[in-house]
């Protein structure tokens, strides 16, 4: 460089350049060396003064030492720049090696397990499922199951009546009227989960509001043996492969015959324990045949159709399979029992 004043500018500026500790230092150097007031641009003024052969070298001179040091200041701030994220994102770390808070989730009814697992048992066979309101008249409640007023099967269903007339319905079976209806002469097969209600008083094996799924299946040539069948597989796949069932008879005023089907023991097997009260079966549910007049009643011909009926306690059947002890638990919403149905993993 042949302008000493020149290279002793760009000498200085590159080592101050190299010293600048932070953006404030090269804001400023950038300023004293670049800028309107720096001592480059007042020489250019010199140029002027000067020989013709001696302009173009300090003009040459001029420019390349305002390149150097505008890179040397751009290069500074990057790296300074980077430098002071870096900084920025060590004091920002975050500890990860907190352990994080568990979320507490809830835990599905064991009411509500076992009323899918029915439905799904009885989906796999073939059934559709029906549904009735649980508010219902005295008509499909009672009469067109063939219970008239002043039946004495009325007694041991007393529920909560709205009028007369409307009263929360005691058992699903209304909903074979219903479906019968609906079906206008036509096969069926349907189950209806659903709540009942009855005027109880609640203690640990009564609720005066509980739950039932009910069968219908209608066709012709229907009979006891397709009852038997279908519950069979029912408990089989309910309660174990190795339980078996038991039909005890019974009465309804709907099914003709009727039966109360019992399940061999779990505890014990079938050898009798305090479970079974010595007798080896537990009862589960109620059925029979569909009576003839309640199919009359609803639009079939008994001697061309004939058909099956069940009804099973949705509860009695969750607390055989848990081993609950009392029936309330169902209803409380006490999380300790709740959480004893968690699923697992
Ligand atoms: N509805 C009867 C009850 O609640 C059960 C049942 C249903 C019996 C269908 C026979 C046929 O006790």
């Amino acid at each position: 460089m042949q302008n000493e004043k020149i290279k002793a500018i760009l000498e200085e500026g590159l080592k101050q350049i190299e010293k600048a500790e932070n953006l404030d230092d090269i804001n400023e150097l950038r300023n004293r060396y670049l800028g309107k007031k720096s001592e480059l641009a007042s020489m250019g003024s010199i140029i002027a003064t000067l020989p013709v052969e001696e302009k173009k070298t300090f003009g040459q001179e001029m420019n390349e030492t305002k390149t150097t040091l505008a890179n040397a200041i751009d290069e500074r701030m990057n790296a300074l720049k980077a430098k002071a994220l870096e900084e920025k994102l060590q004091r920002e770390t975050i500890d990860i090696s907190l352990p994080g808070r568990e979320s507490n989730l809830g835990a599905r009814n064991p009411f509500h397990i076992v009323k899918d697992e029915m439905t799904e048992i009885f989906l796999g066979m073939g059934f559709e499922v029906a549904d009735g309101p649980e508010i219902e008249t005295d008509n499909y409640n009672f009469e067109l199951l063939n219970i008239p007023k002043d039946h004495p099967a009325r007694d041991m269903q007393d529920t909560f009546y709205i009028d007369e007339n409307t009263l929360l319905r005691t058992h699903t079976s209304p909903v074979q009227a219903r479906t019968m209806e609906k079906a206008q002469g036509k096969p069926v097969r349907i189950i209806c989960p659903g709540k009942t209600y009855r005027r109880d008083d609640d203690d640990a094996t009564h609720s005066h509001q509980f739950a039932q799924i009910e069968g219908l299946v209608i066709d012709k040539n229907i009979n006891i043996g397709h009852l038997k069948a279908t519950l069979e597989l029912f408990a089989k796949k309910m309660f174990g492969e190795k339980r078996e069932i038991r039909l005890r008879s019974s009465y309804f005023p709907f099914t003709e015959p009727s039966v109360e089907v019992d399940i061999t023991c779990a505890n014990c097997g079938g050898k009798g324990c305090n479970m079974c009260k010595g007798t080896g079966y537990i009862e589960i549910l109620g059925g029979g045949m569909v009576h003839p007049n309640v199919l009359k009643m609803n639009g079939y011909d008994p001697e061309q159709y004939s058909g099956f009926a069940f009804g099973i306690g949705i509860e009695r059947v969750a607390i055989l399979r848990y081993g609950i002890d009392d029936i309330r638990k169902f209803y409380n919403n006490d999380v300790r029992f709740l959480h004893q149905f968690k699923k697992k993993g």
